[in-house]
């Protein structure tokens, strides 16, 4: 598979000016991002509108922001300023780890040290929410002790992935929907973006169960096998990857007290390897994740349905139809987690 660049759009200066007139400054991270400073999220409620709407423009072109904080986030700031986004409200499934401040249900709070928080979360490409029909339309991140040796998230953009796509592969992956192993939800693999309009590509590498495929020409569908599914999940995997050469992707680092939002229909991300190496080594990192709920289902094309019954009989007909855990291994050397 040849792999063209991609680059992203630069910030929009109309964009920026009224970022700017709050009192704001927003500069773009290279390759994929954006810096934000001079805004102070202990007071995400007197954000005006047209900035959030701005701000919000600016992370799905460039995927993501972080904000600088002069000083450290309470838990309910960092939740509060989530609520910017998308559905406006968060919408949280996971578990909570004992040391979560005030035991609080929407923090998913992270770290390389079971004693401090949920260790081995995400270590390949994937989007947060995916076994839901409206998977989450942004996650935060707020660091809240960075490892003093690194381990960071890797963010890809989706829209510049598919971009970056051979032609013959474009045309391929518009025809194909994903099952999430977990619940049976059916995603499209390639879809538009709600906001730039962009395609985007989209798969879950640790909880797919099938891939469906919608043949040319004809009212009807057949499922990958299981070295088409394998060879899909490694392009996607590699076009992502690409990315950190390429220009579409980015191993970030946190500071202290950054605080990150991503367009989460526009970015794939997964924690660094770093990130899950002992304390010992790296230092002890611990984070706190939120999600925000959906604005609309991402609905798969052709007539399918939102749901299939993956832990069911397969309705389809030869091919890979595996519901739970993992779902679907690609790659029996590398860790898998949803
Ligand atoms: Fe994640």
């Amino acid at each position: 598979m040849t792999i063209e660049l991609s680059k992203s759009p630069k910030i929009d200066s109309s964009l920026a000016a009224i970022v700017e007139d709050f009192g704001g400054r927003i500069v773009p991270l290279e390759p994929i991002g954006a810096e934000v400073s001079g805004i102070d999220l202990t007071a995400a409620d007197s954000i005006p509108s047209e900035v959030r709407d701005a701000l919000e423009r600016i992370m799905a072109e460039r995927g993501f922001l972080v904000f600088k904080n002069e000083t450290q986030l309470e838990p309910e700031d960092f939740l509060r300023a989530s609520c910017l986004w998308g559905g406006r409200e968060l919408h949280s499934t996971h578990g909570v780890h004992p040391e979560t401040p005030g035991g609080n249900p929407h923090i998913f709070r992270l770290s390389n040290d079971e004693r401090h928080g949920i260790p081995d979360v995400g270590p390949q490409w994937h989007n947060d929410g995916s076994f839901l029909p409206a998977t989450f339309s942004h996650s935060g991140y707020h660091i809240i002790r960075p490892a003093e040796n690194g381990g960071g998230t890797h963010f890809a953009h989706q829209g510049l992935a598919y971009e970056a796509l051979p032609e013959d592969r474009k045309e391929r992956w518009r025809r194909l929907s994903s099952v999430n192993s977990a619940s049976g939800v059916v995603h499209p693999l390639v879809h538009e973006h709600p906001i730039t309009g962009q395609k985007c590509i989209w798969l879950h590498l640790g909880m797919t169960g099938a891939v469906l495929e919608k043949l040319p020409d004809q009212d009807a569908f057949r499922l990958l096998h299981a070295d088409e599914l394998k060879a899909l999940c490694h392009e996607y995997n590699d076009i992502l990857n690409a990315g950190l050469e390429n220009g579409y992707a980015t191993a970030f680092e946190y500071n202290e007290n950054d605080c990150v939002f991503i367009d989460n229909l526009a970015v794939a991300h997964r924690a660094s390897p770093e990130a899950h190496m002992p304390v010992e080594q790296q230092g002890l990192r611990i984070m706190h994740r939120s999600t925000v709920k959906g604005m609309q289902d991402l609905a798969p094309g052709f007539d399918l349905p939102q749901h299939v019954r993956i832990d069911g009989p397969n309705p389809v007909g030869e091919g890979v139809w595996q519901g739970g855990g993992v779902g679907f291994r690609w790659d029996d050397d590398i860790r898998m987690r949803n």
